[in-house]
């Protein structure tokens, strides 16, 4: 069987989809940056949809063509972009794709395998045949490998290291952008990760470049962590985001880096709600320009 990610609307349809992570928008509820978010898979919004965009423009009951955008957002850990990119994708009806989990997800099987994260031959291999399921569900996307439920797993503190780690390895960059690049292509996506508006599509309608403090951003995933139950210390959160953000932005392949026409947007102090607000203005103007 070749590779893949099984994208599933509930129990009745299942769409098969090149590999992609990817997972429902939400309904907007949560107001919080990093915890669990509501989420609800609604017509437009769907993996099914993504196959249905015959093409990238679509036609208006005015009979105007809007283009279905290809939206890119970057930045480090805990900066709230999975938050964010989640909302923005709800409120415009578009698709959204958190490449992380697929980092993630190469990350536990290659732990499983006890596969060393320096061995690139192998790792490559695997990201080339590494078979993952999302399944819209009540309150989140649940993710599987083969049959196993790995949503929780690829979440722990040891799965973001190796995560991290193996995705310094080129062939493993290189097959899952391969992915991703193939879920996005027809637009109306909203892509999320280290490196969308500088590698995976440095031509994308619209660019964002997510940050927040360092200190914030430990706060952010250590009460994330806290929330799931886990018993976390908060200097070692934070030593251990300062690390990640190390290793993601210092890499030689596709280090994380702000795309010279990314905007920079700092959540520091700033809610969901008010950085989705901007991100709609940007894309709203940038869709009327295209209109
Ligand atoms: O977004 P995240 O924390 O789930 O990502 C986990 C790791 O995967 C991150 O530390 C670096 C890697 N990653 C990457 O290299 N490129 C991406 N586009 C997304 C994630």
């Amino acid at each position: 069987m070749g590779s893949g990610v099984k994208v599933e609307k509930g129990s009745e349809r299942k769409v098969l989809i090149p590999a992609v992570a990817l997972s429902p928008a939400h309904d907007g509820r949560e107001k919080k940056y990093g915890s669990k978010l509501s989420s609800t898979l609604r017509p437009g919004t769907s993996a099914s949809s993504v196959e249905s965009h015959k093409a990238k423009r679509k036609a208006r009951p005015s009979g105007r063509v809007v283009k279905k955008l290809t939206i890119a957002i970057d930045g480090p850990s805990g900066a709230g972009k999975s938050t964010v990119a989640r909302s923005l994708a709800e409120r415009l009806g578009y698709v959204y794709i958190d490449t992380g989990a697929m980092y993630r997800s190469l990350a536990l099987a290659t732990q499983k395998r006890g596969i060393s994260p320096e061995d690139e031959g192998i790792l490559t291999q695997l990201a080339s045949s590494i078979h993952i399921r999302f399944v819209p569900g009540r309150g989140q996307t649940r993710v599987y490998s083969d049959r196993e439920d790995i949503t929780e797993a690829i979440r722990t503190p040891e799965i973001s290291r190796l995560a991290s780690s193996i995705s310094k390895q080129r062939g493993v960059r290189e097959a899952l952008v391969q992915m991703q690049r193939e879920m996005g292509k027809k637009g109306g996506v909203v892509l999320e990760g280290r490196d969308i508006g500088t590698v995976v599509f440095p031509d994308a309608d619209v660019k964002f470049y997510l940050d927040a403090e360092s200190d914030e951003r430990a706060r952010r995933r250590y009460d994330e962590m806290v929330e799931k139950g886990l018993k976390v210390d908060f200097k070692e959160t934070l030593e251990e985001l300062s690390h990640r953000d190390h290793n993601d932005m210092h890499r030689v392949h596709s280090p994380l880096r702000k795309a010279d026409d990314a905007l920079f947007i700092d959540s520091t102090h700033r809610s969901v709600e008010e950085v989705v607000k901007e991100m709609v203005r940007v894309v709203k103007k940038k869709t009327m320009r295209h209109s």
